[in-house]
């Protein structure tokens, strides 16, 4: 079938190439015209693995077109809407973008045409939108449709979802909410139909759930860092309980992106405004705020701030060197919005440390997030005299690094990894001191069964487990 997307975002050209490969037809347009430019040349203006490729692929096959013309061409029957909702004067997920790109849809098509919304709504989105059509008497059917991708696996998302959920806007919606379901025949998973409020509640709630169970597996970690325990040990305990699962329980330095944070605090703010106490729901932004900051307290902790006091540890941050390892907010992307890196440097640099940071793919997109940071092309010139190495993304090249190589250029010894991607054990062949996020290594029972080496109550009441 021939369908028409707009908004050729991360959301949009995934959706556009997944809905490719089920056999469609695309046109996929943006009111960005360079954008259009790179695109129609084969290049993509985001990173994910395979999407490149595949957007030359089907450029050149016929099934993807690119256009600035935002109006459907007139033989097509649904028209998706992948544009962003960022936070705008309205608040978090501000629909104005969507409404934009409805308008002109709305202008052009008649009754027997579907708009598809697959953009991220707020939850008195589909309010919005019923305002936005309210006096149009022969209005398209318009049906939401929220995604579930998540960057770095969005292709594999888009292939093998967990659900796919379609809600009507009002009653006379209803009828049309199948056929959207039908768009993605091919795709095995269960399906479900709702009433746009409740769908738009499902995106969000799943989203900070999300968010919720990673802040709560890095408040672990710290409890971890201070009793001996490994979190990894008990995640995978924890994740055994089918009812848990294993999966987002991994400790890191917070969650960010373009997602979890936003809707975590636009959740937060809802209930507000409702008037509606969620004591649960306002702490997950919280609980990731204090947990970054409490990474940098530990850090000072490790350099030497032997103070008791967590915000007194940062004293000794100053006047250090700190290189940054990772800059996007996740490995396998090169976005850095609400990058726990980002805020990890910001604090860094607040205690008065310099930061200088380094990524593989991400480090033209953090200049432009953050102008004042200093950024250099490889790990071996951010450890140039650095006192410490923090390590905040989980990319694999960290994974593979010359410790040896790294320690004859730093000038102190410290490598602390949020991540558990670095190698220990050759961090501490190269006579480096190796910290970790709740991942005592050697563990406590190691520890006790080596005399030689006594357990640190004080230090791992204070501070990340380090050998
Ligand atoms: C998320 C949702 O997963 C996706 O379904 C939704 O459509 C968009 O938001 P994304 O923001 O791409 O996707 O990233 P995700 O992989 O979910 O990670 C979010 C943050 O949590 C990242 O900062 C990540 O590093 C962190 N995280 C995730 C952890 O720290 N530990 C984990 O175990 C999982």
């Amino acid at each position: 079938m021939h369908l028409f997307l707009v908004g050729a975002g991360h959301v949009g050209l995934v959706t556009a190439v997944g809905l490719a490969r089920l056999g469609h037809r695309l046109t996929v347009a943006d009111v960005d015209a360079a954008r259009i430019r790179g695109l129609v040349s084969g290049v993509s203006p985001v990173f994910e693995p395979g999407l490149e490729e595949a957007i030359g692929a089907y450029v050149a096959s016929g099934e993807l077109t690119f256009t600035t013309d935002v109006r459907p061409p007139a033989d097509v029957r649904f028209s998706i809407v992948t544009v962003s909702t960022p936070t705008g004067p309205d608040g978090p997920l501000s629909t104005a973008n969507v409404e934009a790109a409805m308008a002109a849809i709305l202008d052009t098509v008649g009754e027997d045409h579907t708009i598809v919304i697959r953009s991220t709504l707020p939850i008195d989105g589909p309010d919005r939108l019923l305002a936005a059509v309210a006096g149009r008497a022969n209005r398209p059917a318009i049906v939401t449709n929220p995604e579930f991708m998540a960057e770095g696996s969005a292709m594999a998302n888009f292939d093998r979802p967990d659900r796919i959920v379609a809600g009507w806007l009002e009653a006379r919606d209803r009828e049309a909410a199948p056929a959207v379901l039908s768009l993605y025949e091919g795709l095995s998973a269960p399906t479900l139909l709702a009433d746009a409020r409740s769908v738009a509640l499902i995106k969000l709630a799943s989203n900070v759930f999300l968010a919720a169970k990673v802040a709560y597996a890095n408040e672990l970690a710290r409890i971890c860092d201070a009793s001996g325990a490994n979190i990894d040990t008990v995640a995978d305990g924890i994740g055994l309980d089918a009812r848990i699962g294993r999966a987002f329980l991994n400790a890191g330095p917070g969650f960010g992106g373009s997602c979890f944070p936003e809707q975590a605090v636009g959740l937060a703010q809802v209930s507000a405004a409702l008037g509606l106490p969620t004591p649960l729901i306002d702490s997950v932004s919280r609980s990731n705020d204090a947990h970054q900051r409490s990474i940098v307290e530990a850090l000072g902790g490790l350099l030497g701030g032997r103070d008791a006091d967590p915000g007194s540890r940062l004293t000794a941050l100053r006047g250090r060197r700190v290189a940054l390892l990772g800059l996007a907010f996740k490995a396998n992307t090169d976005d850095v919005r609400r990058s726990p890196a980002l805020a990890l440097a910001r604090h860094l640099r607040e205690a008065g440390a310099s930061v200088v940071a380094t990524d593989p793919r991400a480090i033209a997109k953090a200049r432009l997030a953050d102008p004042a940071l200093e950024t250099v092309a490889s790990v071996g010139e951010a450890a140039d005299a650095a006192d410490a190495i923090l390590v905040a993304t989980e990319w694999r090249e960290f994974a593979e690094l010359d410790w040896t190589g790294l320690a004859a250029r730093m000038r102190g010894d410290l490598v602390y990894d949020t991540r558990n991607v670095v190698n220990a054990r050759e961090v501490r062949a190269a006579g480096l001191r190796m910290a970790t996020l709740g991942r005592p290594q050697p563990t406590r029972a190691e520890r006790l069964d080596r005399p030689d080496r006594p357990l640190d109550l004080a230090q791992s009441r204070t501070g990340p487990a380090q050998t």
